[in-house]
């Protein structure tokens, strides 16, 4: 029978058996599947598990700092941070097109993780010794949207399932791969994670570099990142931060429009709000919030974000849309 604790218990059994006495190193990407895989991984195997952060600057603000602090104190997982931001920019440079964009920061992942890797065997002295392993939160939707379900189509290419390079040498653990988010939370707060960490609303892997149309840039991120804040900010002040599933905030960097502000015309960007419920990310509503934060946000952002003159709200189901633009 289902319970989270035969949950646990199974996964523990299985990935001591799949990775024996080698070492493995998990992603953590500040999110609640990463974060959990990472725990259950380390109930299992304990210090043979280093856990790789990768900063490549396509991040909210705030956040690699919360995972070192939070994530850290919570499991006391042995943490390395790669600060890989030049690296992902000049991958991304003059690349406007999703599927493309997922395929090259699922690939620049991967060659940061086998550098960790390197470097951890290499510190460690231990001739020989294989870090084979390469822990993943990958979850039954991401699965089945990258077209790896039966008689799925390929909807997107989640960062961790369809944008893996070919090439890649690491053998995979993803101990809930066959979960939904609601039994991942359960599954964190079984392994003892804070709500800090399981509540966290979802933020995929790819980042901010799936939040701007158009090619990513230093200061489009910048730009995305300020108007972000803002809107998390002010959702959470609402307390709305439960009741909305997740609220990606959009920039059209291709888009332009003509506005007033001040004495003179602008001719700026606009930002799109898109706040949506649901159980299980597989379909999800757009969200009714109140106006009066709508306006707030609207407001903030257009007054304190340079080069952005319009703050528009998605109102599309998926399906037909997906909950990401790209
Ligand atoms: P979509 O846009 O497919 O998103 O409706 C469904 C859920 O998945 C998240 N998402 C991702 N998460 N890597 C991730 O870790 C990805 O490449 C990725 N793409 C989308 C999205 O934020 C939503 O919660």
């Amino acid at each position: 029978n289902w319970t989270t604790a035969n949950v646990v218990d199974e996964q523990v059994a299985l990935v001591r058996e799949q990775v024996g006495k080698k070492r493995a190193i998990c992603g953590l990407s500040g999110g609640v599947d990463s974060a959990v895989a990472a725990a259950l991984v380390q109930k299992a195997i304990g210090s043979q598990l280093t856990c790789v952060y990768v900063d490549h600057g396509l991040m909210r603000k705030g956040e690699t700092e919360q995972v070192e602090k939070d994530f850290v104190a919570a499991t006391g997982v042995q943490l390395r941070v790669v600060d890989a931001q030049e690296r992902f920019l000049a991958a991304l440079a003059g690349v406007s097109d999703p599927e493309q964009k997922r395929k090259i920061i699922g690939r620049e992942f991967i060659r940061v993780f086998e550098q960790a890797q390197a470097e951890i065997v290499a510190e460690a002295g231990a001739e020989g010794e294989d870090v084979a392993f390469l822990v993943q939160g990958t979850l039954y939707p991401d699965v089945v949207e990258s077209g790896g379900g039966a008689g799925t189509a390929n909807i997107k290419s989640h960062h961790n399932v369809g944008g893996l390079p070919d090439d890649i040498e690491f053998a995979l653990v993803e101990p809930l791969r066959k979960l939904f988010k609601d039994e991942v939370r359960m599954v964190g707060q079984q392994l003892g994670l804070p709500d800090e960490i399981v509540q966290r609303q979802p933020f995929p892997g790819p980042g901010l570099g799936i939040r701007i149309v158009g090619e990513v840039t230093r200061d489009r991120l910048d730009l995305l990142r300020e108007a972000d804040a803002i809107a998390r900010e002010e959702l959470t002040a609402a307390g709305l931060d439960r009741e909305i599933w997740q609220c990606p905030v959009v920039l059209l960097a291709d888009v332009r429009s003509v506005g007033v502000q001040g004495d003179g015309r602008t001719y700026g960007h606009p930002i799109v709000l898109r706040p949506v419920s649901s159980e299980d990310a597989m379909t999800a509503d757009w969200t009714r919030m109140p106006y009066d934060v709508l306006a707030k946000i609207s407001t903030r952002i257009t007054n304190e974000v340079a080069d952005v003159n319009r703050v528009v709200l998605d109102v599309t189901s998926k399906p037909p849309g997906t909950i990401e633009w790209e």
